[in-house]
Formats: structure tokens, sequence, C-alpha cells
């Protein structure tokens, strides 16, 4: 039986469904009701009887760093898929994303030992790699940086030496460290958030660029890396470096309204930054961009995907055909916006 952490999320409840449509059996942890409807509402997106499928999820309710429920969770489970995570790039909020990310890791590292479960896979981010060269692309193997990483950067980095410290104590894992995801559903988080910014039809987009990948690809290679005999190895899951622009400009045309054509300039961003440190110094907001994040805004990483394509020999499906598909949805969620 598998295990999914972060079930209610882009990611895992995208790997549920395809678990489920393997005919595996599948538990998964939650914390609220209300994250659930979020499950229910996304099956509804690919399946005409999404409730029934809903149905066939073995729901426990459970937060990574509480043990006591997890050891429930960890009952008959053979195969453990930890997705779950907070992702914030507020400074502020170090020590609530070191809780979930670095510690709640080592639990769920702790307890797939303790149950001797055959395989973990864990998902990681590309915020967790060193940094690219004008001469070096970013590989697996680029030496990770403290020096300009973000908070939830150094707390990914900081779970994967948990998961790698469990397979020293023989658990077998992988890890992948995924782009930008695309998927639909999760509209205020993530990748969600560049559908409502193309919505607005703002001449400006972001500078820079990274890594992006479609959600059904990152399933893909986690549930062939699970039934693979590959261990203790990590993989870049990324399909295009692509600027923001490029990105934004892809979901505007797809979604029927006008393209940005300029990128914000250096002073602009660096006034941002200032701006929305003030708001959160002063009036208690969220940050929404730090000094680092900023500063990544004017670099271009570029990922090698190679590894990946040659362990699985695959190549991948391209952003379009789900940018559409997220379009679609979007406009159907949000029609009062077009
Ligand atoms: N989306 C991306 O672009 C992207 C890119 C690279 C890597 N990743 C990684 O991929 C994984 C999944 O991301 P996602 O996009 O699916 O994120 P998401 O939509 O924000 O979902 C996060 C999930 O983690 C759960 N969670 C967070 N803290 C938890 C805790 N303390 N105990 C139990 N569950 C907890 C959330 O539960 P609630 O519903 O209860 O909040 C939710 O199910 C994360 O590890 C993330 O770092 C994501």
């Amino acid at each position: 039986m598998y295990l999914i952490t972060g079930g209610t999320g882009l990611i895992g409840s995208h790997l549920i469904l395809e678990l489920l449509k393997k005919g595996e059996q599948v538990r998964a942890i939650f914390r609220s009701e209300k994250s659930l409807d979020k499950v229910k509402n996304l099956f509804g997106y690919y399946s005409n009887e999404p409730a029934a499928l809903f149905g066939k999820i073995d729901w426990v309710q459970a937060d990574i760093n509480d043990i006591v429920a997890l050891e429930h969770a960890f009952n008959g489970i053979t195969h453990v898929y930890h997705c779950a995570a907070l992702i914030s790039f507020d400074p502020k909020q170090y020590q609530h994303l070191k809780k979930s990310n670095v510690e709640g890791t080592k639990n769920m590292v702790n307890l797939c030992i303790k149950h001797k479960v055959k395989k973990l896979g864990y998902v990681s981010s590309i915020a967790a790699l060193g940094s690219s060269t004008r001469e070096e692309w970013i590989t697996e193997e680029t030496e990770w940086t403290n020096k300009n990483a973000t908070v939830y950067g150094l707390t990914k980095h900081r779970a994967e030496l948990q998961v790698w410290r469990g397979s020293q104590e023989g658990l077998p894992v992988f890890i992948v460290n995924p782009g930008v995801v695309l998927g639909p559903g999760f509209w205020k988080s993530g990748s969600g958030t560049f559908f409502y910014y193309a919505a607005k039809a703002s001449s400006y987009a972001l500078p820079g660029g990274t890594g992006f990948i479609a959600v059904h690809d990152v399933i893909s290679c986690m549930v062939q890396l699970m039934d693979s005999t590959i261990k203790n190895e990590r993989f870049i899951l990324v399909d295009e470096n692509a600027l923001y622009l490029d990105i934004v400009q892809r979901i505007a045309k797809s979604m029927g309204v006008s393209l940005p054509v300029k990128t914000l300039g250096r002073g602009k961003i660096e006034l941002f930054w200032r701006l929305d440190w003030i708001r959160s110094k002063f009036f208690g907001k969220k940050r929404r961009l730090s000094k680092n994040m900023a500063k990544s805004l004017f670099k271009r990483e570029q990922y090698d995907n190679s590894k990946i394509k040659k362990s699985l020999a695959l190549e991948f499906s391209g952003l379009d055909p789900t940018i559409e598909f997220c379009s679609k949805r979007f406009k159907e969620a949000f029609p009062k916006l077009f």
C-alpha cells in the first residue's frame, strides 16, 4: 500500500489520481476537511465519477510533525511518496518552513526506516540545487551554496540531507527536483498565480526565467522511479528553461487576453522588494518579494534534464497542452475575470 503526504496539494492530488487509475491502494494524510474539497474538485477535471474515485482513498488525519498520528498512517505501508511541504519565500516564515520541511521530512524518514518501507520518493525542488554559471547549466551534481538561497530553498536542501541520511541507514530512496510545476486547480499558490496574473492582461511580466514542467510529467517520472530498480539518486525534472515573460505570454494567448510585452526593470523590482519589506515590517503583511527572490529574478538559471531522460528513456510532453488545459479550467472557475 502507498502512503502519500501532501495529497491535498497540486502534485500529491495528481499523484493519488494516477495511482488510483493504476488500481493501487492509496492512503493519504490530510490536515483539514477544507483541503479535501480541493482534491474532489480536481478529480472532477479528469473523471466523470470523481466521488467514486475519491471514495477509494484511505484518508488519515495527520500532520507530518505529529508522530503519533503518523504512526497510524504507516500501518501496512510498503511505499511512501513524501510530497508535503510548506512553500513560502517569506524570511519571517523561516521557523515554520524549518518545522514542516526539515523536521517533517526527518519524521517521515525515521518512520520509513522503522516500518521497513521498500522505497521513499521525496519531492524536493530546483530551489534546493546550486546555481548555474554562464558556461555551465545546473545538474544534479552542482554544488549547493547558501549564498543568495531563499528560505524555502534552504529548508528543501536540509530536507534532502535527511533523505540522504535515511539512505545511509539502508532506506532505498529517490529524490526529484521539479522546476515550477504547471497544473490546474490550485490557483492561489505556485504556478496557479501565473494564471491570475495573465488574466489581468498586464503589459508587464517578471524579468528572468527558470525551469518549468507540466504536473503530469512530474507524476509520470515519480511513478516510474518508484517502480524501477533505481535508488539513492536525485533527478532534475524540468521540461523547458523559459523566461517568465514567455510563459505568461503563452498563458495569456491561450486565455485570449492581451499579452504582456515588457519585463519589469531593475529599478522597479528594487523598489518593490523594499516597499514589500516596509509593508511587512510596519503593517505585519506577508512578504511577497524578498531581497533574495528579487535578486534571483535577474538571473536566468538553466537546468540540465538529461539525467532523467536517459534514466527513464522518456521525452516530456511539452508545456503547451497543460497551459491550454489550465487556461480552460481557470476561465470556467473565474468567468467574471473575462
Ligand atoms: N508546485 C511547484 O511549482 C513545485 C515546484 C518544485 C517543487 N515542489 C515541491 O512539491 C511538493 C508539493 O508541492 P505542491 O505544489 O503540491 O504544493 P501545495 O499545493 O502547496 O501542497 C502542499 C501540500 O503539503 C501539505 N502540507 C504542508 N505542510 C504540512 C504539514 N506540516 N503536515 C502535513 N501536510 C502538510 C499541504 O496540506 P494542506 O492542504 O493541509 O495545507 C498540501 O497537501 C512540495 O514538496 C514542494 O516543495 C513544488
